[in-house]
């Protein structure tokens, strides 16, 4: 296959089946970090900066701006750099060391805030400098993730489409909500297509899109500090909150056990299928989506010494007696 630009290269038609993960049913974890943004995060960049170039927002050499916690930069900075756009990226601290590299040297400029917002995260404050830059700078673009309709579409028009032309049934579905653009375009595809399914979004603790109490958080990917305006409580069936910790061992075990290096919030997403494990009937479908690969989170979730210093000791804990014990 031959293509254009590297940002065209979308794998959405790789899953992986989790032999043993919950017995008695068939367990697929769709892969989104094989792309060369390594994450899923590369549809709505694509999506969301077609959609400024359609409405004339952006033409070539324009400049745009974006908050990321590190997975949208990496893919904007790829198409950014691909289409001749000034790319700004305004990131906070738990953004990974490696990404911030990665978005470096794709061109893009970086903008670090370091202050904690009035709920504890940095999502106030990122927003806050994207509204400064905007404020000096009467051409520059902002995509806002958060509100943009292109996010969403992207994953209902890709994501979601791709999970029901592999799969066919599927009864059981787990998304993680960071933005919630992948689980408001799977809630309205699912909707539509397949609405037997029975769709699950999960959540970090200590973000407050659900309605939870805001509290600390130390990784990137699910979470926020105010309610994203795209969010729609109804979307899902079912809400479950994970604390870190355990997203972290499950991502270990993972590791261990599947030779899968996954990225945190797969670690969540896959934590709330094994919660959910007891209650999901023998014989069924199950997808979980895991937005990226582990290979950005090894000095941290995968180093003994920072998971321990972090989360305290029980994240090192194994997470499952021997894999023969739980084989279906
Ligand atoms: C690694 C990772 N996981 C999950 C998410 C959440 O996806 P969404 O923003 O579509 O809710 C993101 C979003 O940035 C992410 O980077």
């Amino acid at each position: 296959m031959i293509v254009h630009d590297p940002h065209e290269i979308v794998t959405d038609d790789m899953f992986v089946e989790l032999h043993g993960f919950v017995e008695g049913s068939d367990v697929f974890v769709k892969l989104e970090g094989l792309n060369p943004a390594g994450s899923i995060k590369l549809k709505p960049a694509v999506a969301m900066i077609e959609r400024c170039e359609r409405r004339g927002e952006l033409v070539p050499g324009g400049r745009f701006v974006e908050s990321s916690s590190g997975s949208l930069g990496v893919a904007l900075a790829m198409v950014a750099a691909a289409r001749g756009y000034h790319f700004t990226c305004v990131v906070d601290p738990n953004v990974s060391r490696q990404s911030l590299d990665v978005i470096r040297s794709l061109g893009a400029a970086i903008v670090r805030v370091q202050g904690r917002d009035a709920n504890g995260g940095f999502l106030a404050t990122r927003i806050a400098a994207v509204h400064d830059m905007l404020d000096s700078d009467p051409k520059l673009v902002w995509l806002n993730q958060y509100a943009n309709p292109a996010n969403p579409d992207a994953h209902a028009d890709s994501t979601a489409t791709a999970i029901l032309r592999e799969l066919g049934r599927v009864d059981h579905l787990f998304v993680g909500a960071g933005t919630t653009g992948t689980l408001m375009g799977c809630a309205r595809h699912f909707r539509a297509f397949s609405p037997w399914t029975h769709l699950v979004a999960v959540d970090s603790v200590g973000s407050v899109t659900f309605g939870g109490q805001s509290g600390p958080r130390h990784l990137p990917g699910l979470g926020a500090s105010r309610r994203p305006e795209l969010y729609s409580p109804d979307a899902a069936a079912e809400h479950v909150l994970v604390d870190e910790v355990e997203a972290v061992r499950v991502c270990r075990h993972m590791a261990g056990r599947y030779g899968l290096l996954l990225g945190a919030s797969s670690g969540s997403i896959l934590a709330a299928v094994l919660r959910a494990a007891g209650r999901i009937p023998a014989g069924s479908r199950v997808v979980a989506l895991s937005p990226d690969l582990g290979d950005r989170y090894v000095q941290t979730i995968y180093n003994d010494q920072w998971a321990a210093e972090t989360y305290g000791p029980d994240a090192l804990l194994p997470l499952l007696p021997a894999r023969r014990n739980v084989a279906a």
